[in-house]
């Protein structure tokens, strides 16, 4: 599968379970907290591995340089919000408002990765590339920690990544 299939389908169940959340306002206590961590549990994953995969090596071309930077901050900021409503006690005028900007913020962050994002990366990988992408992709995600990547993680999957890519994956650091 091509990368941006990969991510592609991560995208669309990350959408579903961001409706289903902002409807979740009437919904017991229980129903809303598993929601959360079902999209914590879809979002870390993704983010981790995009950034290993796709982002870091785009951001190692000098073509592919400012494509990517404003990425970075949007995941902090996606993650920042889902942070602060697993924190809140209780469904007010808060939470509602906080839900819809955290769907808000995710939507326009995927709308930017498949429009701008996928459409740059096209032009400057081949196919094969992104097809090993989405192999790495999909290889990383079940290995997310709380800090990031073991080493050991980037030095296996680099053996999957295109060559050019290899190099900039293994030495993949997450941004603080
Ligand atoms: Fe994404
Ligand atoms: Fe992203």
């Amino acid at each position: 599968m091509l990368i941006y299939d990969a991510l592609k389908k991560d995208h669309v169940k990350l959408k579903d379970l961001l409706e289903r959340l902002v409807h979740s306002a009437d919904a017991d206590d229980q129903t809303r907290a598993s929601l959360l961590s079902e999209i914590h549990d879809e979002l870390i994953p993704h983010t981790r591995a995009e950034e290993a995969v796709f982002y870091n090596s785009l951001a190692s071309i000098p073509e592919g340089k400012d494509l990517v930077s404003s990425g970075y901050a949007e995941h902090m900021e996606a993650e920042t919000l889902l942070r602060d409503l697993q924190g809140m006690e209780g469904v007010g005028a808060d939470w509602t408002k906080m839900a819809k900007s955290l769907e808000d913020a995710l939507k326009h962050h995927i709308s930017e990765e498949e429009g701008r994002i996928f459409q740059a990366a096209r032009q400057l990988l081949a196919d094969d590339e992104a097809r090993m992408m989405g192999q790495a992709f999909e290889q990383m995600k079940p290995e997310v920690s709380e800090g990031g990547f073991l080493q050991n993680t980037l030095d296996l999957v680099a053996n999957v990544m295109p060559r050019r890519f290899a190099a900039p994956l293994r030495s993949f650091a997450h941004r603080p």
